[in-house]
């Protein structure tokens, strides 16, 4: 696991940003994995302003994102349909129909969740999964005691992320369609980002605690290609932060390309 401390929240969308790029400018036809909430926004900005000042091309990839709420419908709001749409995907050249999010208003949500499995498949499988971190530690929404191995399926929401979530004056729904742990695992290369003091606790348990299921996000220790990227105050609760610091210091020097500096 590279795990990369960058002063501030700014600097590490930018740095992801340049990572994601590399990706799609190596494989035009990359098969992203997206994740929705505050955290990546800063890289999706990075990202369109890419596209629009330097000609980063979308035409040739395809997206599929880890959750959506169930029972709200796509233009709700809440919803991550929305969210994504307006933060990212109407603002670049991405072909619609290579843009997969699961559907969260549908009448036969088992059916759902096994076609989305058998998408990521069709479609070769996820070169880079982008990924927050919860409170609880989790991620998508594969809430603590979520199985390792779990796939794409229906899951409860725990009250602090209800809490997290929600806006305020409005509710969210308690279930969620995600895709599972195992699901995220089977991607290529995992990059993970967090910022701010709310997620150092998670941060510390999911990258130096032990591998549970009560910290979905230790399962990332399992996967031979993850980046973490944090700020100063996720990266607070490490106690192997000088070693992290060298290993980048060694990785700019042997390997540039996983920081995104090629
Ligand atoms: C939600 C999403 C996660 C996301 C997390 C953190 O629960 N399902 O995918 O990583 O929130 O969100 P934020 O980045 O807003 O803190």
């Amino acid at each position: 696991m590279l795990v990369i401390i960058n002063p501030t929240h700014e600097q590490t969308s930018i740095q992801a940003a340049r990572i994601v790029a590399n990706q799609i400018r190596s494989k035009p036809r990359s098969v992203l994995g997206l994740s929705t909430g505050k955290t990546p926004l800063g890289l999706y900005g990075e990202l369109i302003r890419c596209h629009r000042e330097e000609g980063l091309d979308f035409s040739g990839v395809t997206t599929f994102n880890l959750d959506e709420y169930v029972g709200i419908p796509r233009d709700h709001p809440q919803s991550f349909y929305l969210q994504i749409h307006r933060n990212f995907l109407d603002q670049i050249n991405i072909k619609q129909e290579n843009t997969h999010i699961p559907d969260g208003s549908s009448s036969d949500i088992e059916a759902t969740c096994i076609e989305y499995e058998q998408a990521i498949r069709d479609s070769g499988g996820i070169d880079l999964q982008i990924l927050g971190i919860g409170r609880t530690g989790h991620i998508g929404f594969n809430e603590p005691t979520s199985s390792l191995a779990s796939r794409t399926r229906l899951k409860t929401l725990s009250d602090e992320t209800i809490q997290d979530n929600r806006k305020i004056g409005e509710d969210i729904p308690a279930v969620a369609i995600t895709m599972g742990i195992g699901s995220i695992l089977d991607a290529r290369q995992l990059l993970m980002l967090a910022s701010g003091n709310s997620k150092t606790t998670a941060v510390a348990k999911a990258i130096e605690g032990p591998i549970t299921s009560s910290v979905s996000a230790s399962a990332l220790q399992l996967h031979p290609n993850v980046t973490v990227l944090l700020d100063e105050a996720a990266a607070a609760g490490l106690t192997h932060r000088g070693y992290y610091d060298r290993v980048v210091e060694q990785t700019s020097k042997y390997s540039p390309e996983r920081l995104g500096l090629e």
